[in-house]
């Protein structure tokens, strides 16, 4: 792809500015609501089956329950622990979701209040490509001086699906992923970034305040294998890597045909995509978060890996990041 064709599709070509503080992720968490809703739960009700959800998504069960932001403190909590900071270190919680608990205030004061974090707390509404987004943009933060964020995706999806929709009822669930990033001296992890909107596709995927979601699912399908390839080659030329390099990809886990897909045309080994989507559905802004902390927790990424995070969603939206693992430095 050229540099200019890059450009147009996805606006000004960021580049990391020289001599900007970087930073490392210390620390990563997750939660999910106890209830299991299993794809033999959906079948008789929808008109579908288990042996069709999983052949054409990949899902097997998800789970239902709980509140977006109450599933993000836990995640935070646990993604705390691991980094070993106390919550009052943190300068800023960046909660990721596309189901806030209310209109007003933002669910990331909620967090705040649960985790007891310092300083500010906001909402980023990216739909599925929000936790990247958040990722970036708290990148920014620790460019202006932040010293700890906490990022998190959470959602909970099951309050705006139509459970008589077997479109999308099959496909969404809840969840939260957490990481702590921390600032440091040098360029850190992130290594390149795409962030990108066409707001013309809105209705797509869309939910009217107060209503359930109306998606085009053969449509998202088709233009999401394009966006996430088109996505992650700017964030790679924007790194200075190519495909052969990356270790691992940390996908938007929406349908394992899709992720499939988009690594194939990538050229890159569908093996190196961490998935969770078996157990977890779609959790929109915290899907990537949860399959990145499964494969921490797994040992699939090490120090050194260049691992390619790729979301895209309504919007339609698309972020994505390349960061180099680092060991943290605790
Ligand atoms: O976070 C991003 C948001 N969304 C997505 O990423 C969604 C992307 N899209 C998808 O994952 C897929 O399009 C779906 C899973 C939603 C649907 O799978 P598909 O393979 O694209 O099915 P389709 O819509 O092309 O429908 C094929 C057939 C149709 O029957 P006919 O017309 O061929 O007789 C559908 O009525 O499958 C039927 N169908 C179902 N059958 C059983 C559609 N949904 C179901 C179902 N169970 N749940």
């Amino acid at each position: 792809m050229s540099a200019s064709s890059a450009s147009s599709a996805s606006g000004a070509p960021f580049r990391p500015v020289p001599g900007a503080r970087g930073g490392v992720i210390t620390g990563w968490g997750t939660a999910l609501p106890d209830k299991v809703v299993a794809n033999d739960d959906l079948a008789d009700q929808l008109g579908t089956t288990d042996a069709w959800i999983r052949e054409r998504t990949g899902i097997a069960e998800r789970r239902v329950g709980g509140t977006t932001a109450g599933l993000a403190a836990e995640a935070g909590q646990h993604a705390l622990e691991r980094a070993g900071l106390d919550a009052s270190a943190i300068d800023l919680v960046l909660l990721a979701t596309t189901t806030p608990d209310m209109q007003v205030p933002a669910s990331a004061s909620e967090v705040q209040r649960l985790l007891g974090t310092s300083g500010g707390a906001v909402d980023l509404n990216a739909a599925c490509s929000g936790f990247v987004y958040s990722l970036v943009t708290a990148h920014g933060f620790l460019a202006m001086g932040a010293e700890r964020i906490l990022v998190v995706g959470s959602e909970t999806l099951s309050r705006i699906v139509d459970w008589d929709d077997r479109n999308t009822a099959i496909l969404f669930a809840d969840g939260a992923g957490a990481v702590v990033l921390e600032a440091t001296d040098g360029p850190g992890q992130l290594r390149g970034w795409d962030l990108g909107s066409d707001g013309s596709l809105r209705h797509l995927l869309y939910a009217e305040i107060g209503d359930t979601m109306k998606m085009d699912g053969r449509e998202i399908f088709r233009r999401a294998v394009r966006i996430t390839v088109e996505s992650a080659i700017r964030a790679l030329e924007r790194s200075g890597l190519g495909v052969d390099d990356i270790d691992v990809v940390v996908p938007h886990q929406a349908n394992i045909r899709i992720l499939t897909a988009a690594c194939e045309r990538l050229g890159i080994d569908p093996a190196k995509a961490l998935t969770v989507l078996q157990t977890t559905g779609n959790t929109s802004a915290a899907s990537i978060p949860l399959a990145l902390a499964d494969g921490l927790d797994r040992g699939r990424v090490h120090p050194g890996d260049n691992v390619l995070l790729v979301g895209f969603g309504a919007g339609m939206s698309w972020a994505s990041a390349v960061l180099q693992w680092q060991s943290p430095p605790r």
